[in-house]
């Protein structure tokens, strides 16, 4: 946006004329957008000497005079300043308003502003749309992941119109319907990340529960029964119980709607039923599970690495060799024990190798790019083989521990047990849906085909 102040330039009347009401951010961009795209743009201002920062090629005027210069006109201005357009009204009968305010909050107002527009200003028809679009995409022109444009507005002709500008400037307009739809997308901006908020309560709650959970079972019981003092293990060792845990069962939750979908088909024998709400819900926000669910797993990792550096466990690794010299003895080594280790950590290696394909294939950049079989293919069958590895990493990892009366303190299994649940439910879900008969049946399901329906 050039930084120098407009000249009053001859309306041009090759191209075809808009105008714009409010010469701020959003205006001034929406300005140097149209102007981009070939539109010749006039500027309705209260004060239009004192308009500065306007983009070049644009004209400004006063508003009665801007409004009498186009049929389409973008109001880019706070709905508190709506007054200014009552006595306009006769210069806005029949023209298009587009509506472009926002709003603070939800719910601010009785009604939603472009209807609240509508009824000030009745002759004219107005149109609800690129409010979500900021003044930074407006600038720069629209890019893959804010393409859209989405309006509303009772007056198909108006709506047109919008669409088409839209189109022209590279955008792609959506339509919603009628104006009593623009509260919807008055607060589609308010929205903060709406999908990513259970998968957050999911997170945030399993990690609390886990922490304290362990706190009781790992720290608390050796200094009430043994008198030891190992809370140092909160940083740490902790730190590494919870985050491999949390991630795995997050993503075994994942998996788990597709799973219960899949037998919700098979009950009621046809795919043209809705999911409940709840589950909806649950399988519109896997991606975002899958993606906490890796942060959680690179945790893990991250604590597995700097295992050796530790203080306590080069102490421990010292103390155990001098001892072993004092006494004059060496240890046997043990190709079970060896075998154990390698094959819980390869499988963890090949789990999250798996993984992180999983995440990187989920980001719109790439899922773009695959066509919906590859895609698919990824993050159904290859995310199940995820699954699949990470808990046979935790049993291995488990091993024999799971019969030692030891391991339950105070009667409680350790975490990495409960953390199998989901998991093991989910796979063995899952292969009773791969049996062939099952697995022919949803598939027709899938195609179409109804139970009691269909011969
Ligand atoms: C435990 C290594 C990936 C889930 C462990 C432990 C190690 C380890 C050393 C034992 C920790 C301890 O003694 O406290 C690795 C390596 C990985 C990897 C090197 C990959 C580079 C994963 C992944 C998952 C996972 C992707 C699944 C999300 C678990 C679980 C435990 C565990 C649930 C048991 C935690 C406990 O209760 O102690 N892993 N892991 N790991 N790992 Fe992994």
């Amino acid at each position: 946006m050039k930084s120098e102040s407009v000249a009053l330039l001859p309306v041009s009347t090759e191209c075809e004329r808009v105008c714009v009401f409010g010469t701020g951010d959003i205006g001034r961009s929406l300005g140097l957008r149209l102007i981009q795209a070939g539109y010749s743009v006039i500027f309705g201002s209260r004060q239009p000497q004192t308009c500065n920062f306007l983009p070049n090629g644009a004209q400004v005027l006063g508003h009665v005079e801007a409004a009498q210069t186009a049929h389409l006109i973008f109001v880019a201005v706070q709905r508190e300043h709506y007054d200014f357009l009552v006595p306009l009204a006769n210069q806005l009968e029949g023209k298009v308003l587009v509506d472009l305010s926002n709003n603070l909050k939800k719910n601010q107002y009785p009604e939603a502003n472009a209807e609240y527009l509508q009824s000030l200003v009745p002759g004219a028809e107005v149109v609800k749309g690129f409010n979500t679009l900021s003044a930074w995409t407006l600038q720069n022109g629209p890019s893959d992941a804010n393409r859209q444009v989405y309006i509303c507005g009772d007056r198909l002709e108006a709506k047109q119109e919008v669409l088409a500008v839209a189109t022209r400037m590279g955008f792609s307009a959506l339509d919603q319907g009628s104006l009593s739809k623009s509260r919807d997308l008055e607060d589609f901006p308010l929205q903060l990340f709406p999908l990513w908020r259970l998968p957050m309560r999911i997170a945030t709650g399993l990690t609390a529960a886990l922490f304290f959970y362990l706190l009781i079972r790992d720290i608390l019981h050796a200094y009430i029964t043994q008198s030891k003092d190992i809370s140092f293990r909160v940083m740490v060792s902790l730190a590494n119980k919870v985050c491999p845990i949390v991630s795995l069962v997050m993503l075994a939750l994942c998996y788990l709607p597709g799973v219960l979908a899949s037998f919700l088909q098979l009950y009621r024998g046809t795919k043209y039923r809705p999911f409940p709400d709840w589950l909806d819900r649950w399988m519109l926000c896997r991606k975002q599970l899958g993606l906490l669910a890796l942060g959680f797993a690179f945790l893990h990792v991250l604590y597995t690495v700097i295992m050796p550096i530790r203080y306590h466990v080069r102490f421990w690794a010292t103390e155990r060799t001098v001892a072993l010299i004092r006494q004059n003895r060496t240890n046997e080594f043990s190709t079970s024990a060896a075998w154990h280790s390698d094959s819980y950590l390869s499988f963890g290696i090949l789990g999250f190798g798996l993984y992180v394909l999983l995440g990187i294939t989920s980001l719109p950049s790439v899922s773009n790019a695959l066509s919906w079989r590859e895609f698919s293919f990824v993050q159904s069958k290859l995310g199940h083989l995820t699954l699949l590895l990470c808990t046979i990493h935790t049993y291995l990892y488990g091993g024999i521990r799971f019969l030692n009366a030891s391991m339950y303190k105070w009667y409680s299994p350790p975490g990495y047990m409960l953390s199998l649940v989901v998991p093991t439910v989910v796979l063995l879900l899952k292969l009773f849906l791969l049996t062939p008969c099952v697995d022919r049946t949803i598939s027709r399901i899938r195609q179409g085909w109804e139970r009691g329906v269909n011969k």
